[in-house]
This record gives C-alpha cells, sequence and structure tokens, in this order.
C-alpha cells in the first residue's frame, strides 16, 4: 500500500504544495499553507480503479423548462438579492465578517418562513441551543416550526433530516464548524469545509431543500474562506458594512437563478435588522450642505437607484509625496480622476494630499461616480461649496471626454423624488428629455465641469 504523504493546502485559494512554503504562489498570501492528508476527500486516491458508472439519460435542450421553485420569505430586501426567494434544491453561502449579523439576519428568515407554515431547521455550529433562543425571543421570532440543533458533525446532521420530511430551509451556521468523518484534517480547513459542503449540497438537491451555508470571512486570510466553497453553490451573498454604522448591506456575488448586482439594505436595531426601503434617505441623512468637497452622485445598485454624498479633502501636503487614501472607491479610480484634472483641466494637485470618502459607509463600485468624485476634489480644492440641490454622475475618459452611462433617468427620478432641482451629467439627448423637472447641465468634457465650479467662487 502506498505511504500517506500529506501535502500542504493554502487556506485562502486552495492550491497544494509538497512542501511548506512561507507564501503561497498561487495567490501570493503569506503563511497560509496547512499540512493536510490528502488520502481523504476529494481527489483522494487519483492511482484507483475507476468504478464503471451505470449511464444517464440524456434530454433534449429544447425541452420543457419550469421556474425555479422558490419560497419567497416576505423579507423585501432579501428577497430581491436572492432573485425572488429562495430557490428549492439550492444551495446558498452566505459570506462576511464575524459579527456583522449573518445569524441574525438568517434567524429572522427562518422564522418569516416557518410563519407561513415551512419547516425550518436551523443547525449551529457557533452557538448553543439556549444563546439561540435568547437570541430569537429578542428578535421576536420564536416559531414552533423551527427545528434547531447545536451540532457540527456532517454525519449527525445527515442522520438527524434522515427519514423525516425534508426541511425547506435548512441553515448551517457556519460552514467553518462543520466537519466529516470523510475527511482528516481539523474542521475549517479547506479540505473539511469543501467535503461538508458538498455532502449538504448534495442533500439539498436530492432532496428539494434550500441548504444556506453561513461563512465568516477573515481579513488574514487564515481560516479557510468561503471562497473555496463559493464554485460550489447556486448563489452567492455577502453581508457587509461598517463597525462604525449601524446599517448592513446585502450583495449578490453570484446568483445562477436571478440578476448579481443587487443589493438589500437592512439596519442593525436592538431588534434585529430592519428592511431600509430607502436608502437614499438613509445614506443623505447627516449631509451638511453648505461645507465645500461635498458632492451627492446619484448612482444605481441593480434595479435600484441610490444617492450617496461623496467627500473630498485636498490640503496643501507637507511630504515628499503626496497622500491619497480612499475609503468606499476604488484607489485607482481616484488616481485616473486626478491625471484627468491635472492633464486636461488645468486642475493642479500634485502639492496636495487627497482624502476621498464615500459617506456613511457605502461602497461605490460603479465607473459613474467619476464626475462626482471629481466636482468634490474641485470644490474642496477651491473652497467653495457645491449647489445643495445638485447631483453628479457620468464617467471619464482618459482624454477628458466624458461617457454616458446608463439609467440616467432613473438615477434622475430618484434626485428628483428626494428634492434636487438640478444635476450635471453625462446623458444622451433622450434622456435629457426625460429629465424628470431637473435641469440638467450636460457634462461633455469634465474642463466644463471644473470651470463652472471655479466659476461659483469667483460669484460668491
Ligand atoms: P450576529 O448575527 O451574531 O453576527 P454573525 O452571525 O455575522 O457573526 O450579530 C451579532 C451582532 O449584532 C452583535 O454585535 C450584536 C448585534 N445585534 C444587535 O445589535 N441587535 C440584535 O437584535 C441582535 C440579535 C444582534
Ligand atoms: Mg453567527
Amino acid at each position: 500500500m502506498a505511504k500517506n504523504k500529506s501535502q500542504f493546502v493554502c487556506q485562502s485559494c486552495g492550491s497544494t504544495y509538497p512542501r511548506w512554503n512561507g507564501k503561497c504562489d498561487g495567490c501570493g498570501e503569506w503563511n497560509t499553507l496547512v499540512e493536510e492528508n490528502p488520502s481523504t476527500g476529494i481527489g483522494a486516491n487519483p492511482g484507483r480503479q475507476m468504478r464503471k458508472g451505470t449511464p444517464v439519460q440524456l434530454v433534449s435542450l429544447a425541452g420543457e423548462s419550469e421556474q425555479a421553485p422558490r419560497i419567497a420569505s416576505g423579507i423585501a430586501e432579501l428577497d430581491r438579492v436572492t432573485g425572488g426567494g429562495f430557490v428549492k434544491g439550492s444551495a446558498l453561502l452566505v459570506g462576511g465578517d464575524p459579527g456583522i449579523g449573518k445569524s441574525t439576519l438568517l434567524m429572522q428568515a427562518s422564522a418569516a418562513l416557518a410563519k407561513q407554515g415551512h419547516k425550518v431547521v436551523y443547525v449551529s455550529g457557533e452557538e448553543a441551543v439556549a444563546q439561540i433562543r435568547m437570541r430569537a425571543l429578542r428578535l421576536d421570532a420564536i416559531e414552533a416550526n423551527v427545528g434547531l440543533a447545536a451540532e457540527t458533525s456532517v454525519e449527525n446532521i445527515l442522520a438527524t433530516l434522515e427519514g423525516d420530511e425534508p426541511p425547506a430551509l435548512l441553515i448551517l451556521d457556519s460552514i467553518q464548524t462543520l466537519w466529516t468523518e470523510l475527511a482528516d484534517s481539523a474542521p475549517g480547513t479547506v479540505t473539511q469545509v469543501r467535503t461538508a459542503a458538498q455532502a449538504m449540497i448534495r442533500y439539498a438537491k436530492k432532496h428539494g431543500t434550500c441548504v444556506v451555508l453561513v461563512g465568516h470571512v477573515t481579513k488574514e486570510g487564515q481560516i479557510a474562506g468561503p471562497r473555496v466553497v463559493e464554485h460550489m453553490v447556486d448563489a452567492v451573498l455577502y453581508f457587509e458594512g461598517e463597525g462604525a454604522h449601524n446599517y448592513r448591506i446585502l450583495r449578490t456575488v453570484k446568483n445562477r437563478f436571478g440578476p448579481t448586482d443587487e443589493i438589500g439594505v437592512f439596519e442593525m436595531s436592538g431588534k434585529g435588522l430592519k428592511e431600509v426601503t430607502n436608502p437614499s434617505e438613509l445614506f443623505l441623512g447627516e449631509r451638511n450642505e453648505a461645507s465645500p468637497g461635498a458632492a451627492v452622485f446619484a448612482g444605481m445598485e441593480g434595479t435600484r437607484p441610490v444617492l450617496v454624498e461623496i467627500q473630498a479633502l485636498v490640503v496643501q501636503s507637507t511630504l515628499g509625496t503626496p497622500r491619497r487614501a480612499v475609503v468606499g472607491w476604488d484607489n485607482s479610480r481616484l488616481s485616473m480622476v486626478l491625471a484627468v484634472l491635472e492633464a486636461h483641466c488645468g486642475v493642479k494637485l500634485g502639492g496636495y494630499d487627497v482624502y476621498l470618502n464615500v459617506a456613511g459607509g457605502y461602497r461605490i463600485q460603479e465607473p459613474a461616480a467619476d464626475i462626482a468624485v471629481a466636482a468634490a476634489l474641485v470644490s474642496s480644492l477651491c473652497g467653495v461649496a457645491l449647489p445643495a440641490d445638485a447631483v453628479f454622475f457620468g464617467e471619464v475618459s482618459l482624454s477628458g471626454t466624458t461617457r454616458p452611462v446608463a439609467h440616467g433617468t432613473q438615477r434622475m427620478k430618484e434626485a428628483g423624488k428626494l428634492g434636487f432641482a438640478q444635476a450635471f451629467a453625462t446623458i444622451d439627448d433622450k434622456e435629457k428629455s426625460a429629465s424628470e423637472g431637473l435641469s440638467v447641465t450636460r457634462i461633455k468634457e469634465l474642463t466644463q465641469l471644473a470651470a463652472n465650479i471655479a466659476a461659483r467662487k469667483e460669484n460668491a
């Protein structure tokens, strides 16, 4: 019999090495290699004879297809992100930092489903039954139809579910605590996480249950990140938020049954997560309209417009290399906007430190924020406040010209609804005519915007 030789597996990306290294060549992370035994789990015994399989029936692609059977939770912000509800027989990964509110959200979803008469099983490997009950009590989510267990063994969980009517929703909190006897390595390692996830996904497909796997993401990547199961599941949702702020954003990263650009916004309160139906109001809540350097960006998240304030601070630098610090936006995108301002608009920022912050801890992912960022930067440099009733959106290209962005009408509609009266934007003629009562200044080149703001200073 061949000797079992252990291997070293990167806990961040799953690359394997025969020897320990300080750095993983696959993903460039340091200190992520952990010794694992490959004699079990996926990819074990590659030399073994393959079993003769049984043929499967091929069906035509052109056959009848039915809608994915869904169970809506009734929590609108959650249903929007999942694409209309939990899909039967699917596996869902909910990732996020520890303490962000994953267990809270899923307990609320469990209670909502149970209230509709669906069978729900909630298995926690992190908390004792009494703790879960206390949380449910606090959330006002005590439902008899939710079966609880504090268990970490995959074999025991499957045995518990066996024979009984399969639940509509099965929550496994968290995937890092699950372990199976099929794999030899410690709980939380890549092999364990993968093997356990695979067993549970198989259960989901076989019994038509929606299995939700909870996964902690650690910044250090020391514990096997849920990233290694991302490709195995049907949908991946990330729950994020800033420590200092009470609201949380649920974002779709992958969804085989729905859109991937939707967000759900929640606010963490003393009685659990509350839905935020109009996020713009929340993000603009503490706005200081008279201060220079603040611009309101009319953004889009999937099908939903979201207005946020972008704050810039430009100060004379005392350093040889000026600082550029960004919170909530892409660093390289800021460098690009700075370069375009410098090269095409005569805005000299070389000797200044630049700080950029998206208010409220929100994170912008669209390039449409370019113009709003440029406006905030020029406004801070000139020391002149932007009009309080204006929104900005549009993309800037390296040549200093601008490009129209999608959903202009919807962005303006939302701005109009929230009391804004003008827009500085890159839109086409069709959208300009549908400007929803806003007076639109069309920005064709970034210089126009810079000159407009500089002129305000002279008039002031
Ligand atoms: P939790 O759901 O346990 O986070 P996760 O499962 O992602 O690790 O949420 C924990 C935090 O939420 C904790 O700091 C307390 C807070 N919280 C509230 O503010 N209100 C509540 O009603 C609940 C249940 C938790
Ligand atoms: Mg938890």
